[in-house]
């Protein structure tokens, strides 16, 4: 649970490698915007941990990126926040079946709170749930302890349930059957496939408006756009158009190979190589008119590449992140080569404290 500025609080702390975790034993300063939580697992489970916030999650979230911007990189202070719209869901939800339950993880825990519904989960999602439990107790899945995503396209409505072995079962009126279909997600648009289990953007339909609002706010365009750690290609997809050449690079095989099948299909020929990016990478990459973006997992950068960035001869480069503080630091290791020239911090985690960062950067 995250805590409105000014709110006071007797806690037990845990402290972890880099950071601590209270559990709240008593209240001494409760802000007044604070509600009761919408969601009846929300005080236990570990997926969400903003319900509290109610109409104010949006002036929380961006008090928390203030302050976070305020201690890491304080000399930035023009940056715009986007709060998520109120119909923002996931399309994409992680349950773990121990057995007897299904649900998410407690929070700090890897005990089961089951779930019957869940209101942050597209419509489609939350009632397929009871559906996945049923099929489990009755046999007709694997009984096997393990962790099930349930995913869904865009627009949301055929449900896929992926186990960790990524094999695929479609949601039909009679149950879950085998299916190995691609999820179509339809973004701005524009058409992309992806295989079921691997990744795409949690909150689709949103992250593609929120990307094209600031990227097409960039007027970003020339050259080659080198789109690394590109998935199945939505950058590309959302900018190629505007780039006379394009390159993915992904680790993951069969990303890779719907990135070049999507690509195709939107008539952007692309340069695609299934790669690890340390090892991709070459120094004095591109050329003045290039476009380097780059949308790592959030871990950030691997070692080696903000180094290698240095040399990159593109004029432009665009860093994505989904931890704040892993971004703040790749802002330190890309100076005094490359300076932040225009952030923007997206609520593409709904009802999470997670945001999305995601900064401009010109030659230093
Ligand atoms: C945050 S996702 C972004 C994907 C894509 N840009 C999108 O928005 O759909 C990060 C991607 O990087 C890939 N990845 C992670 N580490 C990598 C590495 N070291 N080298 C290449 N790709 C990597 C993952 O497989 C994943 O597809």
């Amino acid at each position: 649970m995250a805590l409105f500025p000014g709110e006071v609080v007797e806690a037990e702390v845990h402290w972890k490698a880099r950071h601590g975790e209270g559990r709240v034993l008593r209240w001494l300063k409760m802000d007044p915007r604070r509600v009761r939580a919408a969601c009846p697992v929300a005080a236990t489970c570990g997926g969400c941990d903003l319900w509290e916030g109610g109409d104010a999650v949006a002036d929380l979230k961006r008090a928390m990126a203030a302050d976070l911007l305020h201690r890491q990189l304080p000399e930035i202070q023009d940056w715009r926040y986007l709060p998520a719209p109120a119909e923002a869901r996931r399309h994409r939800i992680q349950l773990h079946w121990d057995g007897e339950f299904l649900g998410y993880h407690q929070r700090g825990s890897h005990q089961v709170v089951p779930v019957q519904a869940c209101p942050a989960a597209a419509e489609s999602l939350s009632q397929a749930i009871p559906r996945l439990q049923e099929a489990l107790l009755g046999k007709a899945l694997s009984q096997r302890p393990q962790r099930w995503e349930l995913a869904t396209g865009t627009p949301e409505g055929r449900v896929v349930a992926i186990d960790d072995k990524a094999h695929a079962w479609l949601l039909e009126p009679d149950g879950w059957h085998r299916d190995e279909a691609p999820i179509l997600e339809t973004i701005e648009g524009i058409p992309l496939r992806h295989r079921a289990g691997g990744f795409f953007q949690v909150s689709p339909p949103w992250a593609g408006q929120a990307f094209r609002e600031i990227l097409g706010g960039w007027g970003l365009k020339g050259g080659t756009l080198f789109d690394l750690y590109g998935g199945v290609g939505l950058f590309s997809a959302l900018l190629g158009s505007r780039f006379r050449h394009r390159v993915v690079v992904e680790f993951d095989q069969v990303a890779v190979e719907w990135a070049k099948k999507n690509l195709e299909a939107l008539a952007l020929p692309t340069e695609c190589f299934a790669s690890d990016i340390g090892k991709w990478l070459p120094e004095h990459l591109g050329h003045a008119e290039d476009l380097i973006l780059l949308d790592p997992p959030r871990t950030g950068l691997e070692p080696g590449v903000s180094a290698k960035l240095h040399s990159a001869e593109a004029g432009t480069v665009v860093l994505v992140g989904c931890d704040g503080a892993a971004f703040c630091r790749e802002v330190r290791r890309l100076e005094p080569a490359w300076r932040l020239v225009d952030l923007v911090v997206v609520d593409l985690f709904p009802l999470t404290h997670h945001v999305e960062c995601v900064g401009l950067f010109k030659k230093g």
